[in-house]
């Protein structure tokens, strides 16, 4: 309804320009270090980074996270940043498609083929709301718009700063084994910048999920942008929670000990060039996913923007290849690396 599409272009000015990523957060990516290798004995045209997701073979391991849909302009960024994709062989996501579900009229904003034909596509929807729309309900929207695959996206801590938010979270793990028993190896799991720890990964893989994105704590994060839309007690309890969740090293290093090689795993939430990239990566990412960065270019500067962003982030992640020695990413796993501080003591704990 109207409510849906509002809340949606309040949360994209949030995004474009307000202070959505709390300074005091930390990806803890920080305290990865690879290790430099002073004679690579390789050429940069050596570096391979295709990668298989959603039975489709990508050039670089990067996700274009789910973020937008429902408006004119929510359409114009699907657009840019699934041509991005298409261009550059990455994989690409769409946003919650509650505001079709709601209203087929919205559903143009999605729909992304005639630019991005062979992209690797993901549709989106939120937990309880596929608890509505139930096993087919959720199959339309991942049909309507032709994706490959559709990821479902988990978002307590927004909700609860939300007014208006669901307070009532059970039962969901009971659709998230429906959904996969449906959707096979085409289901993603994924936070919204909270994070996704080993025990929920553990948990949700033995329900048959095979893609996971974890999300973390340190880029974007939902609850400070709903308490710079809330006030009152609301906006104060957000306030306190802005810096809530499991910082994106911690997550993904200990989701990737907790589940064994065959899933999927993306490490999105304040991941924010190349290097970023080959640090999550390293850790045991399949895929690196990143949303505010590639948006906010094309919020500033349309697709060329976009585009200009994106290459800083691919030549940043070849460098990182080369300079740790490694053709592709399973070379660069075996590398050793060097983990310090926080991020020490949270995967002693996790
Ligand atoms: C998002 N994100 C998001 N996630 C989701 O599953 N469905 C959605 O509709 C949205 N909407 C959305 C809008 C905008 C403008 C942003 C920036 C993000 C969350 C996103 O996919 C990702 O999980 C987090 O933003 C963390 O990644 P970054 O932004 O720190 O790179």
């Amino acid at each position: 309804d109207e409510t849906t599409a509002r809340r949606k272009d309040a949360h994209l000015d949030l995004c474009a320009t307000g202070d959505v990523e709390p300074a005091q957060n930390s990806t803890l990516l920080e305290h990865v270090h690879l290790i430099h290798c002073a004679m690579p004995e390789m050429a940069v045209e050596d570096v391979d980074l295709s990668t298989p997701f959603l039975g489709k073979r990508l050039q670089a391991p990067l996700l274009v996270t789910g973020m937008t849909g429902g408006t004119d302009r929510a359409g114009a960024v699907n657009r840019d940043l699934a041509l991005l994709a298409e261009r550059h062989g990455l994989a690409f996501g769409v946003g919650s498609q509650r505001a079709m579900s709601e209203d087929s009229a919205r559903a143009a904003s999605y729909a992304v083929r005639d630019v991005a034909p062979t992209v690797a596509l993901l549709g989106n929807i939120g937990l309880y709301q596929a608890i509505g729309l139930g096993v087919d309900g959720v199959r339309r929207l991942m049909d309507a718009i032709g994706a490959d695959g559709m990821a479902l996206h988990l978002n307590a801590g927004q909700e609860l700063t939300q007014p208006e938010g669901d307070r009532d979270f059970r039962g969901g793990y009971r659709v998230v084994e429906e959904l996969s028993r449906a959707f096979g190896d085409r289901l993603l799991v994924k936070e919204t910048g909270c994070g996704i720890g080993p025990d929920v990964a553990r948990r949700l893989v033995e329900l048959g999920v095979r893609n996971v994105d974890v999300s973390g704590l340190g880029g974007t994060s939902w609850v400070r942008v709903e308490q710079l839309r809330a006030v009152g007690p609301q906006a104060q309890v957000g306030a306190e929670f802005s810096g809530w969740g499991i910082p994106t090293a911690a997550a993904i290093a200990s989701v990737r000990k907790a589940v064994g090689p065959e899933v999927r795993l993306v490490a999105s939430g304040g991941v924010r060039g190349g290097l970023e990239s080959a640090k999550v990566l390293a850790l045991g990412a399949d895929l690196a996913g990143m949303a505010l960065p590639l948006f906010r270019a094309q919020q500033q500067g349309g697709l060329p923007a976009a585009e200009e962003a994106l290459k800083v982030i691919l030549t940043g992640l070849r460098q990182a290849l080369v300079l740790t020695g490694s053709r592709t990413v399973a070379q660069l796993r075996q590398r050793p690396r060097v983990l310090t501080g926080a991020l020490k003591d949270w995967l002693a704990a996790l």
